[in-house]
C-alpha cells in the first residue's frame, strides 16, 4: 500500500487524512494517508524517515512550507513563485518534487462555484504567505486586474515586484481602495481567525461581488457575515479551496482527478 502523511505542528487539527481518504476510496487508490506531528526543530529529519520507509508524497502545512521549499530538489513554477511548497512527491529517480497547490485550488474552487476569472477585476486583501501562494494561478486565469491590498502596504508592493512580469497585479494600500469596482474580492488575511475584520471600505462590496475568504469554520467567518451585510450575494469560505489543493495534490500523486464535491459536503457536515 503506498503511503501519504501530512507533516504539521500542530497537526491533529488537519482535514487531509479525512479528505484524501474520501478521495482514494472514491478513485479506488491502494493508499494510506495520515496526520503525523513533526518536530518543530526536527522537519527536515522527519522527511528523511519518512522518504526512506518508502513514502510515496506527503502534504505539508503550518509551519513547515518554507522549510519544504528549502528541502525539495526539484520545484514547479507556482512553487518556485510562492516560495513555499505544500506537497512533496518521490519521483521514479528518488529525487523529491515540491510542489504549491494552493493557489490552483482556490482557482478551482471558484471555477466550479461557476465563477469565471477571465476579465474580472479582482481584490486579493492580504499580503503574506497565503496571498503569494495564490498570485500565479490567479494570473494564469487572465483577469482584467489584480490588485493587492494590506494594512503593511510595503508587502503588497514587494508581491507586485515579484509577479509584476506574470500578468496585470498593483498594489494599493487600504485607503485607497475607496470608490473603486471589483467583481471578486478575496481575503487571504488572517483576521477571520481572530474574528477580526481586514480593513478594506464598505462601499467596495456591490450585489455582483463574489466575497471569498480563505478561512473557514462552522459558522460563517467574521469576513463573510461583513460581506453579507454588505449586500454580497455570493459569499464563500475557504473550505473549498481546502479540498481543492487537496484535489491537486492527489492529482500530482496518483494521476487521477479526484471529485471535489462529495468530498466538500461530507466535510461541510462533519464541522457542524
Ligand atoms: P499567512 O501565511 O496566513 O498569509 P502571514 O504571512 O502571517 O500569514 O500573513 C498574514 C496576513 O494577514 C498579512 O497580510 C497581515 O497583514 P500585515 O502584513 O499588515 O501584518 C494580515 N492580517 C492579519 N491580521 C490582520 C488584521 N487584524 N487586519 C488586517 N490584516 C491582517
Amino acid at each position: 500500500m503506498d503511503k501519504y502523511v501530512v507533516f504539521g505542528n500542530p497537526i491533529a487539527q488537519s482535514k487531509s487524512p479525512f479528505i484524501h481518504t474520501l478521495f482514494a476510496r472514491q478513485t479506488a487508490q491502494d493508499m494510506s494517508y495520515e496526520a503525523r506531528l513533526a518536530p518543530l526543530e526536527g522537519f527536515v529529519a522527519a522527511m528523511e524517515t519518512f522518504f526512506a520507509d518508502g513514502g510515496r508524497g506527503c502534504n505539508v502545512t503550518v509551519p513547515f512550507k518554507e522549510q519544504a521549499f528549502d528541502y525539495a530538489d526539484q520545484l514547479t513554477e507556482r512553487a518556485r513563485l510562492a516560495g513555499a511548497v505544500n506537497t512533496l512527491k518521490k519521483l521514479d529517480d528518488g529525487l523529491i518534487l515540491g510542489d504549491n497547490t494552493d493557489g490552483e485550488g482556490l482557482v478551482q474552487d471558484l471555477l466550479q462555484h461557476q465563477i469565471e476569472l477571465q476579465g474580472k477585476r479582482i481584490l486579493l486583501v492580504g499580503a503574506g504567505g497565503a496571498a503569494r501562494g495564490v498570485v500565479l494561478p490567479l494570473l494564469a486565469q487572465q483577469p482584467s486586474s489584480v490588485t493587492i491590498t494590506n494594512r503593511t502596504v510595503a508587502k503588497a508592493d514587494a508581491l507586485v515586484e515579484a509577479f509584476a512580469t506574470h500578468g496585470p497585479v498593483s498594489a494599493k494600500a487600504l485607503d485607497e481602495l475607496e470608490g473603486d469596482h471589483y467583481d471578486i474580492i478575496i481575503n487571504s488575511t488572517s483576521a477571520s481567525l481572530s474574528g477580526q475584520l481586514p480593513g478594506i471600505p464598505a462601499g467596495l462590496i456591490e450585489p455582483h461581488t463574489v466575497c471569498y475568504d480563505m478561512v473557514y469554520g462552522a459558522e460563517p467567518t467574521a469576513f463573510n457575515q461583513w460581506a453579507q451585510q454588505q449586500g454580497a450575494n455570493v459569499v464563500l469560505d475557504g473550505l473549498g479551496m481546502l479540498v481543492g489543493q487537496a484535489a491537486e495534490s492527489f492529482m500530482l500523486w496518483r494521476g487521477i482527478r479526484p471529485g471535489a464535491r462529495q468530498v466538500q459536503r461530507e466535510l461541510r457536515r462533519s464541522l457542524q
